[in-house]
């Protein structure tokens, strides 16, 4: 693991951005794993800032999103489709035919899960895979617990992310419990991985993820086990490393 830790939320944001960049640069049809949240927000920002510059394109890229909302159709506001459509998708320069997140409407979670996994193999396997992590660290939706070589699956979620995530949620809206979430074996899968964290209420996750012990109880962990793994966190998200 490298752990890079910056100033404040708009260099992380920065420095995440950069990797990106440069790994379009290098290979135009790059395969990206990408996230939702609020975290990863700022770096959309730069990179649809720096695509419509000129300085990167998104032409021939691939994207396979981690996780999505199981119940929700693209078209609902909650959704992951929707919100990387808002925050990144409509705003760049890529086919959309190219983009991938979990069908939350699926007839058949179970099958789609398989295909899911399919289609990243059949694209030649995720380059970069970019991650935040909960305060509870989990890493796509592999809440504590999870396998630590599980695959795409439909997951449940914890009382604690189901809280957490309330906050997008108008107070009378139905609230997802289940998802379809690449499994911690599919993000280890990538060829880099890149997890960023902000701010002070991801402190203790972060200290479990880099200093605790491999555990399921901290899907985070995991990261521990893939060769090129970088994590980006700002001074406040490091305050509780040693
Ligand atoms: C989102 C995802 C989640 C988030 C995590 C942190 O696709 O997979 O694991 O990365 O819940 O969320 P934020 O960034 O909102 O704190």
């Amino acid at each position: 693991m490298q752990i890079v830790i910056l100033k404040d939320a708009a260099e992380v944001a920065r420095y995440g951005a950069d990797i990106f960049t440069t790994q379009l640069q290098r290979k135009a049809g790059a395969v990206l794993g990408l996230a939702t949240g609020s975290t990863p927000v700022a770096l959309y920002q730069e990179l649809i800032r720096r695509n419509q510059a000129g300085e990167v394109s998104f032409k021939n890229a691939t994207t396979f999103n981690l996780d999505e909302y199981l119940g929700l159709s693209g078209e609902h506001p909650q959704s992951y489709r929707y919100f990387m459509d808002q925050q990144l998708f409509d705003h760049v320069d890529i086919d959309k035919n190219n983009t991938h997140v979990p069908p939350g409407d699926a007839k058949n979670p179970i099958t789609a899960c398989q295909e899911y996994e399919a289609k990243i193999a059949a694209a030649g396997g995720i380059d970069i895979q970019l991650l935040g992590i909960g305060r509870n660290g989990h890493i796509g939706f592999n809440e504590p617990s999870s396998g630590l070589t599980s695959r795409t699956r439909v997951k449940t979620l914890t009382k604690a992310t189901i809280d957490d995530n309330a906050r997008f949620f108008a107070a009378d809206e139905y609230q997802p419990h289940l998802s379809i979430t690449m499994g911690i074996g599919t993000i280890l899968d990538a060829r880099k991985v890149v997890l960023l964290a902000t701010g002070e209420n991801k402190a203790d996750a972060v200290k479990a993820m880099v200093e605790g012990p491999l555990t399921a109880a901290c899907p985070a962990s995991a990261l521990q086990l893939h060769r090129d793994a970088v994590i980006v966190i700002d001074l406040a998200a490091a305050s509780k490393l040693a």
